[in-house]
């Protein structure tokens, strides 16, 4: 086996033998594009700290959602901004809040779009914690109810896929309770199983005006220092009911994915973050790096580590260079 008889750059040779042997090839059934909604009429707002997203508005929003469908993208996945916020974050299971009327507004325009919502209290709360909170601390098993409110709601208004993103103990097994009580038995839970603690959501919490008012999440989100925990709550969550798990974020956590998809027979998701997506753009936009490049290496790389999902703001962009459009 050794030099010269093996000789690794041979099969390197060409763009045609590289394809030949390349083991991750990106799909544009791999993708979720993340959508903002937020109330008011006539919005497309650009998201400052998110170059080229855009807050939207129930009536504009499906608009978007056919330009994903008509890049073969097969789902989004809606992030809402209420009008007021309040102690327990009321607004995110009104019946007609703008997450519920985007719903229905994609559903009718585009029905083969699958429609994801995120199902959390963050940016609904006044205090920006993902919970209601008694005694200082966020209560887990009263923000479960209301998760499981808010998700019914979403489902109620035509949502395929919920997926809540609090990390509170349990409330996929409220979720799913909820929704088979109501006659929805299936719909899917993509839960947010292994979701950590990370620096990297930033550029997201200014977009969701989501960042807590007092202390921060390393009460429920993960340690980013924990792997073993992470297989515990993928497991607890598919336990619970959950059809596809994922992981959040994706590129410091590659070693996560990888271990969950050796271990686990469900779909996995990795959530590719605003914090991985301004990094890339950032350094794209002063010159210092091949910004369709790097993207394309950075989405494969979450592919390769195992992901069968990536959600990802690059989406639009990825599946037209996955399908070589222009
Ligand atoms: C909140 C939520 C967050 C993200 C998705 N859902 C932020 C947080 O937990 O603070 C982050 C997404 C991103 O950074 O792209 N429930």
């Amino acid at each position: 086996m050794l030099f010269p008889k093996t000789r690794m750059r041979r099969l390197r040779t060409s763009e045609a033998m590289r394809r030949l042997v390349r083991e991750t090839a990106l799909s544009v059934d791999d993708f979720v594009y993340p959508l903002f909604v937020r109330e008011g009429k006539g919005l497309k707002e650009p998201i400052k700290s998110m170059t080229g997203c855009f807050h939207f508005s129930p009536d504009t929003i499906a608009a978007e959602a056919r330009d994903v469908a008509e890049l073969g993208i097969p789902a989004v996945l809606l992030f809402g901004l209420p009008a007021k916020k309040d102690a327990a974050g009321s607004e995110a299971w009104a019946e007609n809040g703008a997450v519920q009327r985007a719903v229905r507004e994609i559903k009718k325009a585009v029905p083969g779009l699958l429609v994801i919502t995120d199902v959390c209290l963050c940016e609904y709360t006044d205090h920006g914690h993902c919970g209601v909170i008694s005694n200082g601390k966020v209560d887990n098993d009263a923000t479960c109810e209301l998760l499981a409110k808010v998700a019914l709601s979403h489902v109620q208004a035509g949502a395929d896929i919920v997926a809540p993103s609090d990390m509170m103990d349990g409330r996929v097994r409220y979720i799913r309770e909820a929704l088979e009580e109501n006659g929805f038995s299936d719909t899917a839970i993509m839960s947010y199983a292994a979701k950590y603690a990370s620096a990297f959501y930033g550029p997201f919490r200014d977009a969701a005006e989501s960042a807590p008012a007092f202390g921060d999440r390393r009460g429920y989100q993960m340690d980013p220092a924990n792997g073993d925990q992470a297989m515990a709550e993928i497991a607890l969550d598919i336990e619970e009911g959950a059809d596809i798990v994922m992981i959040k974020p994706a590129l410091c956590f590659l070693d996560i994915i990888h271990r969950a998809g050796q271990r686990f027979d469900r779909p996995l998701a990795a959530y590719n973050v605003s914090g991985e997506y301004m990094m890339l753009n950032t350094a794209a936009d002063a010159g210092l790096l091949d910004r369709d490049a790097a993207m394309m290496e950075m989405l494969t790389s979450i592919k390769r580590a195992g992901a069968d999902i990536i959600i990802t703001y690059f989406a639009k962009e990825a599946a037209k260079k996955v399908q070589n459009v222009k």
